[in-house]
């Protein structure tokens, strides 16, 4: 019988909140090759552990990105129970809607260092913490979007975030690279999530990002997982500190021609 790709493997996946977080498909994703997967949560035990309980899992942990305690006492948990963490999925992201409505020009230093410590901080104290755990081969990875390095209309103090979330991972992965610990980041093109549903323009941004994109659709939880498992497995062991676009492309256009236009180009 064929080996599954992540047999054996155990591991912390953050940021479920319901069955639409891409968190939950890459952990269902992760499950079905193999891998045991703890669960942490914000404040919505229930759904997690009723999502959880269809996979088999039953380790499910409160934990605040922004508590470093509650960090320390997730991945020492972790390890007492499975004797080491395989990987890490941080997928927990968080600014305030009134100030992303505002714009950055009236982000408020609060607003900012919250977003800032949720977003880009918090994946510091999982490593920290994580490290004397961490078996060789292990992976990390957190969840980015193009409004990092691009001006994305709504993700103002997210992107600045998220620029730092890019940032912060590739020295995680030069200072944990000698332990043969990798870690990189999917940007992911915009998915219809909870936290999606906060930002101003995302419906719209959604419906004309299709058109927009060289595969001429959005992409959905499945394509980030299906990434994921590619980054949290040995196919990638000779990868970290990346940052891999699953946008449909999206990131590389510069200008767009209409699609009817840009169809009859291609077809000659
Ligand atoms: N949906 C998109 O379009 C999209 C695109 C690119 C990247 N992302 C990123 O994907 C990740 C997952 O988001 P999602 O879209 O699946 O939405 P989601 O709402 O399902 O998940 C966001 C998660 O962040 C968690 N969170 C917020 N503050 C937290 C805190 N203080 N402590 C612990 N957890 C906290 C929430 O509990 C929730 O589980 C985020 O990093 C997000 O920025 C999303």
């Amino acid at each position: 019988m064929m080996r599954k790709l992540l047999e054996g493997k155990k591991g912390i996946v953050t940021g479920v909140v319901n069955h639409r977080s891409i968190a939950w498909e890459i952990a269902r994703h992760l499950a079905e090759e193999g891998a045991e997967i703890g669960f942490t949560y914000r404040r919505e035990r229930k759904w997690v552990e009723k999502l959880a309980g269809s996979i088999g899992a039953d380790f499910i942990e409160p934990c605040d990105v922004q508590d470093d305690q509650q960090i320390r006492q997730v991945c020492d948990k972790f390890a007492e129970r499975f004797g080491g963490i395989d990987f890490i999925v941080h997928a927990a992201a968080y600014a305030d809607g009134e100030e992303l409505q505002a714009g950055v020009i009236n982000t408020s230093r609060d607003g900012f260092l919250r977003t800032l410590d949720v977003t880009a901080y918090s994946i510091v104290p999982f490593c920290h913490y994580a490290r004397p755990y961490f078996r060789p081969g292990a992976s990390v990875l957190a969840l980015s979007y193009l409004g990092s390095n691009r001006v994305c209309a709504g993700y103002n103090v997210l992107g600045i975030a998220k620029s730092a979330l890019e940032t912060t991972c590739k020295y995680l992965a030069a200072d944990l690279g000698p332990e043969q610990v990798r870690v990189n980041v999917i940007s992911a093109g915009p998915i219809r999530t909870l936290a999606a549903f906060g930002l101003p323009n995302f419906k719209e941004m959604v419906e004309k990002r299709a058109n927009q994109s060289p595969l001429r659709r959005n992409v959905t939880q499945e394509d980030v997982a299906k990434a994921a498992l590619y980054l949290m497995s040995d196919l990638a062991s000779g990868t970290t500190g990346e940052v891999m676009y699953v946008d449909a492309g999206y990131n590389i256009m510069g200008t767009w021609a209409d699609s009817e236009v840009g169809s009859a180009m291609v077809q000659g």
